[in-house]
This record gives structure tokens, sequence and C-alpha cells, in this order.
């Protein structure tokens, strides 16, 4: 019996998993280099362990992907699962509790960056792959993909799945890199949404000048950078920027009913949050405003005197980081063209304005009715004792529209990780509990799979 397995061998399971947590896989920071190619060949070597036929570290213009496979009856259907080993940064490191990457285990759950998103929820396949080849169960073929620029946008990962389509061959990706709504109330992520990740940058007068003797005479980049920012959404929270929901898909009564049927306590939310009210889009729920509509977010700004004490200056610049995240039918190309256009176009003139488009990405939703769905429901409902619920991440993983696009494939998005696990946070966490119920879940989904594909 598969828990029987998970019972010998979980203290392994764990220790295996904190020895790739220790490696620092950050792949936004260069100095990090050579940590991401050791994280990569850290799981590849996991791999090999576990039973796959081949596993090959392949490198990009960035950051490698890791391929494997395990081919045992070309008649059966074949599952490629994805994840990713990359992390984000860890700062600020004086938050966390205890180092980011000296993983501790507190309250059964696996503190260090990268429990959760997505080393621990990607180490749940190797370990659940291991189960079903040492008990002989394996019911599919599977590949794996696991790539080390997720967090960076995943550039890299579209030119590698244009050129191995032949590879890549599947019937359905598997993907655990998103949460279920609580661990008595199991859930299937049905959709993710897009981004457009924009950086701006004003300037004024052409160097910082005495605040003092050209203060109040000359606009200032910061004052106006402001101004221009909260003009982006009115008062009812509506982003302002012409044409911005044009395309946005109308979510159906019907979807809008079964969301308000998810069990979320909003007093309990603002407390967590540490907050006392909640604010967002007027005419949507909280749950309808971090998964089915758009949203428009100030992530840093930044210009003039920040440092120690105080400095008397008008700067010549300011900047800020936003980004939006999207819904079908939104494209991340058009809203950020929208963007850069409107932005340009609020700017009085004794600004010089500079728009820059970082990574984006499209949204993404799963059917509901798939065999593949209806064999993860399956397998949740065995293992959760619960029939699992389907909600929408706020979120955003770009590859998924891309597997869509470029493979014809289409994704199962059953991820175990909790809302509270502080993911992209100091103190992100893995609860022992969604680590084992994984690898417990997921030879499920493969057998019901088999059957019902
Ligand atoms: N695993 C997350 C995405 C996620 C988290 C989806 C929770 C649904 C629920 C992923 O690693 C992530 O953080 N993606 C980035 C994408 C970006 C860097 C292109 C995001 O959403 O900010
Ligand atoms: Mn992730
Ligand atoms: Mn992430």
């Amino acid at each position: 019996m598969a828990s029987q397995y998970i019972q010998k061998h979980k203290d392994r399971f764990i220790s295996e998993l904190i020895e790739w947590l220790k490696i620092p896989s950050v792949s936004a920071d260069s100095k990090y280099k050579n940590d991401v190619q050791r994280a990569a060949e850290y799981v590849r070597s996991r791999l090999l362990e576990a039973g796959v036929s081949n596993a090959e570290i392949c490198p990009t213009k960035g950051h490698p992907i890791v391929y494997a496979e395990k081919i045992n009856d070309p008649a059966k259907p074949t599952i490629l699962v994805y994840g990713h080993y990359d992390v984000q940064p860890a700062d600020p490191l004086n938050l966390w509790t205890s180092p980011p990457f000296e993983p501790v285990i507190k309250d059964e759950k696996i503190y260090a960056r990268g429990a959760c998103d997505d080393k621990g929820q990607v180490y749940m396949h190797v370990k659940a792959f291991e189960m079903m080849m040492k008990e002989n169960t394996l019911a599919c073929n599977v590949k794996f993909i696991i790539e080390g620029e997720e967090e960076v946008g995943s550039a890299n990962l579209e030119e590698f799945i244009r050129s191995n389509t032949e590879k890549l061959k599947a019937d359905i990706v598997l993907i655990s890199d998103t949460e279920i709504f609580d661990n008595k109330v199991p859930s299937i992520c049905v959709g993710l949404r897009g981004l457009s990740y924009m950086e701006v940058t004003l300037t004024g007068p052409n160097r910082d000048l005495h605040s003092g003797v050209y203060g109040g005479a000359v606009a200032n980049p910061v004052q106006v950078l402001c101004e221009m920012i909260t003009s982006l959404k009115d008062k009812n929270n509506h982003i302002t920027i012409p044409g911005f929901y044009k395309d946005v898909l109308k979510v159906s009564n019907n979807e809008r009913k079964l969301m308000a049927k998810i069990p979320f306590k909003e007093n309990a939310y603002k407390k967590d949050l540490g907050v006392k009210e909640l604010r967002g889009e007027k005419g949507y729920t909280t749950l309808e405003r971090v998964s089915v509509r758009p949203t428009l977010e100030l992530n840093g700004i930044w210009g003039g005197y920040t440092g120690e004490g105080s400095k008397t200056v008008l700067p010549s610049k300011a900047s800020a980081k936003i980004s939006m995240r999207l819904v079908p039918n939104q494209t991340s190309k058009k809203i950020s063209g929208l963007f850069a256009k409107h932005f340009r176009k609020i700017a009085p003139p004794s600004m010089k304005v500079e728009v820059k488009e970082h990574h984006g990405g499209e949204p993404a939703v799963t059917p509901i009715d798939s065999p593949a769905y209806l064999a993860a429901c399956k397998a949740m409902r065995d293992t959760f004792g619960k029939e699992p619920i389907p909600t929408r991440g706020g979120g955003s993983i770009p590859i998924v529209a891309l597997f869509e696009k470029v493979l014809g494939l289409k994704s199962v998005l059953m991820g175990f990780g909790l809302e509270s696990d502080n993911i992209h946070s100091p103190n992100e966490k893995f609860g022992v509990f969604n680590f084992l119920k994984g690898i417990e879940t997921i030879p499920l989904f493969y057998k019901y799979y088999a059957e019902m594909a």
C-alpha cells in the first residue's frame, strides 16, 4: 500500500528535500549562478536514483532545464510533469526567524526559501515516482521538465519547448505549483492570471536641486509620479487606462455562485494580514478580486533621498515598478502597450518619461470536465476524504499558456501549498502534511488518468 511506503521512508524524503533547499538557487541574482546549476544537478541525480531511464541538464541562454523521462509502455498515456527549482530572492533577511537556506522543521512545517514554491512540491513528484517504480505501479509514462527560470519569467523555456516538440510529446501536463484552499478543504486550481510588468522613470530637472533654492518653482518628479500613479485607479478602484477592460471575458453567474460557496472567512483573512479593512474593485468579492479580475499593483517606488537622516533635495528622477495581473482574454502585449501609451499621455510637459516592459505572461484556464481533471478530483477525494473544489489562482505560471499554444497540451494544476505558506515572503514554509499528502495523491492521479484517458 502506498502509505506504508511513505510511512517507512518519509524521514529520508524530508532530509533529501532539506538538502535541496540548502542550495540557494535564486534565479534573479547572478551571484547565485553556480548554486542554480548545483540545484539542477541535485534534482537530476535524485531523478536518476528514483529510476528514470535518462536525465539531462539542458543548457539555455540563462539557467539550465532538467529533463528526464521513463517510458515504460508506449501504449500508455504520457504525463509531462512541470515544475521549477529556482526560488525568489530571500530578502529582507532580517525578517526570517531562521536563515532561509538553513531549513528547519518547526510545528510540522519545513521552513526555507523554496520549501513550497516550488522545490517542496517538485520533490513530491520525484518521491511519488520513486514509490511507483519500487512498487511496480507506474501506470503512465512520465517526462519531467524542471526549469530554473520560472521566477524570472521563463524566457528561455519558451524556446526550449518550441525546439523540442517531439521530445515533449505527452497527453497532459501535471503541475504542483499552486495552492489548496485549506488542508480540510481540498481544491484544484483551474485558472492562472497573466502578467504585464512595467518599470517607469520620470526625469524632471537635469540634476538634483537644493529643495530650498529651487523648491516651489520646479515640478518634483517624485510628486508627479505619485499623482500619475494615483490617477491609474478611480474612486471605485477601477483601472483608468483606456481599453484596459475591453477584452476581459465576463465571469459567468454560475462561476460567481460557485465562488461564493467557498468557505472564505473575511475576518480571519484580515486578521492574518494585520489589516483593519480590505480594499479592491467595487462590485466584486475578495475572492473574485484575487482571481478572476485584472489588477494593477505598485511593486516598488523610489527616488530622491532615502538614506539615514535628512537631505534637502529636489530629485531629478523618480521610478516605479508596476505590475498588472491579467485574466482571459487579455494579452500581455496589448495591455503593456496600452499602459505605456496612457502613461506617456498623462505625463506633464515638465517630465521626460521612460517606460520599460519586463517579462510578461498570458492567463490560462483549464477545463473542469476533462478526464485529467476528473482523475485529479478522484485522486484528491481518495486522499483527503473530500471532493476538491475548483478555484482560480491569482498568481501566474507563464508557461501554462505556452504548453497549450506550442504543444497543444492542457495542464492540471494539482498543487498542495497553502496561502499561508508565505511564498515570496520571509519565513516561507511547507507543511509536512502537505508534502506527504502530495506524494500519496500523485500516484493515484497516474492510476485514474491511465484508466480514464
Ligand atoms: N507558484 C507561483 C505562482 C502561483 C502561486 C500561482 C500561487 C497560483 C497560486 C509562481 O512561482 C510565481 O510566483 N509566479 C510569478 C510569475 C512571474 C515571476 C513571471 C508570479 O505569479 O508572480
Ligand atoms: Mn512557483
Ligand atoms: Mn513563485
